[in-house]
Formats: C-alpha cells, sequence, structure tokens
C-alpha cells in the first residue's frame, strides 16, 4: 500500500514551494464567530497574491458545505472537522502554498494536534480574540441572536466553550485594530 506518511515520490516539498518561488506555510485563524476570521483572511490572501504569492484559503462555511458537510456541530464532530481541515492544510502546503485557515477551531488539543502536523516554523497561529461582546453586537449571520433565543444549542461562547491559545504566534483585536493594521501585522508576524 502506498505510504501517504512517507516521501511521495521524488520531487520533495520543498522543491515544489522553491518552484513557486515561495516558502509554504499554513497560517491558521481562530476566534470566535464573528471576531473577523475569514476577513482577515481574505485580505491578507489578497495582500500575498498581490506579491505574487500562490495562496489558497480554507473556511469555515465552505468545509461545511462540501468536505465536511457530514458532520454536525457535536463536540465529537466539530473536531473532526477540524482534523480533517488540517490534514488537507498540510496537504497544500506539501504542494507549495501558502493555506489560509479560517475555523472557529474552539478546542485547544485539535489546534495543537493541527500544529503537529507541520514542520517547525510552518504553523503561525493566529488569535483573533475580539470579545465577545463585539462579535455579539456584530452578528454578522444572526447566529448570536439565534442562540441566545436557545435556537442552536451548543454555540461557541454562548453555551460552549472557546478555549484561548496560550501562545498563539500572533493575537488580533479586531475592535481595537483596522483590517489594514490587523494585516499589517500579520504580514509582519509571517514574515513575508
Ligand atoms: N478590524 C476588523 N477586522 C476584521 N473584521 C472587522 C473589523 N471591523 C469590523 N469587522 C467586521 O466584522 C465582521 C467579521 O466577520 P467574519 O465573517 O470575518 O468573522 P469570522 O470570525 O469569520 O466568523 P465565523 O466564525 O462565523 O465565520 C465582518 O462583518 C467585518 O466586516
Ligand atoms: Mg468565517
Amino acid at each position: 500500500m502506498y505510504d501517504l506518511s512517507g516521501p511521495q515520490g521524488l520531487v520533495r516539498p520543498d522543491y515544489r514551494a522553491a518552484r513557486k518561488k515561495q516558502r509554504a506555510f499554513c497560517v491558521w485563524f481562530t476566534g470566535l464567530s464573528g471576531a473577523g476570521k475569514s476577513t482577515l483572511a481574505v485580505h491578507v490572501e489578497q495582500f500575498l497574491h498581490n506579491q505574487g504569492r500562490h495562496t489558497f484559503i480554507l473556511d469555515g462555511d465552505h468545509v461545511r458545505a462540501g468536505l465536511c458537510r457530514d458532520l454536525s456541530f457535536s463536540e465529537a464532530d466539530r473536531r473532526e472537522n477540524i482534523r480533517r481541515v488540517a490534514e488537507v492544510a498540510r496537504l497544500m502546503v506539501d504542494a507549495g502554498l501558502i493555506v489560509l485557515v479560517s475555523f472557529i477551531s474552539p478546542f485547544r488539543r485539535d489546534r495543537d494536534a493541527a500544529r503537529a502536523l507541520f514542520p517547525a516554523g510552518s504553523f503561525y497561529e493566529v488569535f483573533v480574540e475580539t470579545p465577545l461582546a463585539e462579535c455579539e453586537r456584530r452578528d454578522v449571520k444572526q447566529l448570536y441572536a439565534k442562540a441566545r433565543q436557545g435556537l442552536i444549542p451548543q454555540f461557541t461562547g454562548i453555551d460552549s466553550p472557546y478555549e484561548a491559545p496560550i501562545s498563539p504566534e500572533l493575537r488580533i483585536d479586531t475592535s481595537e485594530l483596522s483590517i489594514n493594521e490587523s494585516v499589517v501585522q500579520i504580514i509582519c508576524a509571517i514574515g513575508t
């Protein structure tokens, strides 16, 4: 049987990144719903793309509609959701891409397991630490209102825990920084 954990042919992952004239890595955005993960991923991607980088975004809403459409929001399925996304992100990094991942990813052990899949120095955890009150004020998807009415059980920050990162590579509070200021901080942190 073909061993996917081992060498995959004669073209090494770093050769693929070198062909794209870049370093391949994963930027993992975590934080509450409405914190600004997707917004920042989109703007960071645009910045990198304009610089000639090869990028891809894995976003919770899209992945849940396809790759993980069989999964619910139970704790076990949320964990499986993150496990799959981390594996896909790792494959994309091996393909030489800069991958931007934007999922609530509320559980610390799942984010740590994701980090463990990547070579040292190629995983950047960005904690989008916008306070719950601000996320709820924005209520972009009207999910907080529904959760407060009891219509969405186990909603992160309301009746399901969010475990904050202990030592992320970067913290961004979008109630204090503009989108552009946040992008600058992220670009400085990833050093590209
Ligand atoms: N400085 C800022 N940075 C990012 N987003 C901001 C900022 N100020 C206001 N916003 C707004 O906050 C909202 C953040 O929503 P976004 O969909 O990015 O959150 P999310 O973390 O991806 O949530 P979800 O987990 O539900 O997908 C957007 O409407 C965005 O325009
Ligand atoms: Mg989002």
